[in-house]
């Protein structure tokens, strides 16, 4: 039988999200021994750890069939490869960052100046798009200390927390791109692989809706229960037993974790009492 071949990141940020993810889907791997490639135990797959700059490259040329990569990643890189779905984690912002104490108005004032970056083609089409000429230098690391050593005026990198501009003086002055994971295939895949995919895809799925629900009961009064219920959609609809109390009930439904503390204020405002909410492992429509 074929082996599906995913790419993940080696080390960095997507690194643990992407194991995380890949064992919540009841897949297990030997734990990281510094090997590049490793199989799984319980799913026909294999397991390549990469540099996150590579992936795009790999997937395109089949080397890997699917990988994990940020957005930022995927379209700097410019490959052809087919983006599956987004995964939800690795959330982050391509952004362009000045030295705290330059006064910043508008976009305008980086013309003519120098611009260090490891994403020169997203910078590219945004200055292009703006009509501001400036000169953009590349680096692959270390980006954020370009202006202290004076190598640019100013730089467009990845924020995440934000931290990292802190501690270097620089303060963001224009979001140009918003990224998170995905999940990238190769645009050749055999048949046999494409329903390995498939499978993977359909936990992916269970993980990412668990994440987002939870799972609530409650009591309520029987002349709330109307009520109650409408504020409960659930999957279908909400479960509903009697109480051994007389006159009570008791309420099984799942929420989202969106609007989470203004249900449970409406349910308590409705009468419900003994609210428990439990994280969900898997949840299958
Ligand atoms: C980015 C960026 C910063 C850091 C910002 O690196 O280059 O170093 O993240 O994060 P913060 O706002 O939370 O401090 P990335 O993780 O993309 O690593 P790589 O460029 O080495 O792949
Ligand atoms: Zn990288």
């Amino acid at each position: 039988m074929q082996k599906l071949k995913l790419a993940i990141q080696k080390k960095g940020r997507l690194s643990d999200d992407s194991i995380n993810l890949i064992n919540e889907c009841g897949i297990s791997f030997p734990k990281s021994s510094g090997k590049l490639v490793t199989a799984a135990y319980d799913f026909p797959m294999e397991i390549l750890f990469l540099r996150d700059d590579d992936i795009p490259d790999y997937v395109q040329d089949g080397v890997a069939d699917i990988g994990i990569v940020g957005e930022n990643v995927l379209v700097e890189s410019g490959k052809n490869v087919d983006v599956v779905s987004q995964i939800g984690f690795g959330k982050c912002r391509l952004s362009l960052a000045v030295p705290r104490n330059i006064t910043y108005n508008n976009l305008k004032e980086l013309e003519g100046k120098a611009i260090a970056t490891s994403y020169p083609k997203i910078l590219q089409s945004y200055l292009e798009q703006h009509q501001v000429q400036a000169d953009i230098h590349v680096i692959s690391g270390s980006v954020e200390i370009a202006p202290s050593i004076g190598l640019a005026d100013a730089i467009c990198d990845i924020v995440s927390t934000g931290s990292t501009l802190l501690s270097n003086g620089l303060k963001e002055v224009e979001t140009i791109f918003q990224s998170q994971a995905v999940l990238i295939k190769n645009q050749q895949l055999s048949a046999e692989k494409n329903e390995i995919l498939n499978q993977l895809v359909f936990r992916m799925e269970a993980v990412r809706r668990a994440q987002k629900n939870k799972y609530i009961l409650l009591n309520a009064p029987n002349a709330s229960l109307e009520k109650i219920i409408s504020l409960l959609p659930g999957i279908n609809s909400p479960t509903v037993q009697a109480l051994a109390k007389e006159g009570w009930s008791s309420v099984h439904s799942v929420i989202t974790e969106k609007d989470f503390w203004e249900k449970i204020q409406q349910l308590k405002d409705a009468g419900a009492e003994g609210i428990l909410v439990m994280p969900i492992e898997k949840l299958i429509y």
